[in-house]
């Protein structure tokens, strides 16, 4: 069997994450969590007092990322992750981060790819793809907890407000917006456990494997 190329999008708390994760652990394969890299960028800008608006500024972070501007633990959290959900906006951003993105999916091993636009611009030959979803309201279920859990005060309303406005932004965008590309395989997680969502993802792409 040759290398693998497995593209995964979705919007925010749908699950993806982890079924990426999961699913390059069992093929034993790369995985890249692309969110990671607009959370990176609006990381950067923010620390460096720089306007998230500003696209040419967020372009110039964007061609310049570091490995270690990637260390997860920095990155978390609603709030980098609206910040992220902004600075993603700016097709010159996208572009900068796009080659990158495409020699990671290209290496000899195979790769698993989480994002927004994953199967529809930076792997539109991917040998699977998954649009994995949830209902809004089953999504802000799941980040509350994740979020109280942290020891941070919130609402539910507010993260499910949250959710709604990140969904939105990031669909209407006109660069790359969020959308299953044509041939995927949507998986909706509202009435899955980790568990269960994972066994069915690995039933999809073993069948377009084979
Ligand atoms: O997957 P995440 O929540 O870490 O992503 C944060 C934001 O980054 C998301 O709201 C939009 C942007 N993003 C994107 O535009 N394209 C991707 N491939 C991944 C993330």
């Amino acid at each position: 069997m040759s290398a693998t190329v497995i593209a995964i999008d979705g919007p925010a708390a749908s699950g993806k994450g982890t079924l990426a994760r999961r699913l390059a652990e069992h093929l034993g394969c790369p995985h890249l969590d692309t969110g990671l890299l607009y959370r990176a960028v609006a990381r950067v800008m923010m620390d460096r007092g720089i306007a998230l608006s500003d696209a040419e500024a967020a372009a110039s972070v964007a061609a310049s990322l570091a490995p270690e501007q990637l260390d997860a633990s920095r990155l978390r959290g609603v709030e980098m992750g609206e910040a992220a959900s902004v600075v993603s906006v700016h097709e010159a951003v996208r572009n900068a981060l796009l080659a990158w993105q495409r020699r990671f999916a290209t290496q000899p091993g195979g790769a698993v790819l989480d994002g927004r636009d994953i199967g529809t611009v930076v792997c539109p030959e991917a040998d699977v793809k998954l649009y994995v979803t949830a209902s809004a309201e089953e999504r802000a279920r799941r980040r509350f907890r994740e979020v109280s859990a942290t020891g941070e005060t919130t609402t539910f309303e507010a993260v499910l407000a949250d959710i709604l406005r990140r969904d939105a932004r990031d669909a209407d965008r006109a660069a790359a917006p969020m959308r299953a590309a044509p041939d995927a395989r949507h998986l909706d997680t509202t009435a899955l456990d980790a568990d269960a969502a994972f066994a069915k993802a690995l039933e999809i792409v073993e069948s377009a494997r084979s």
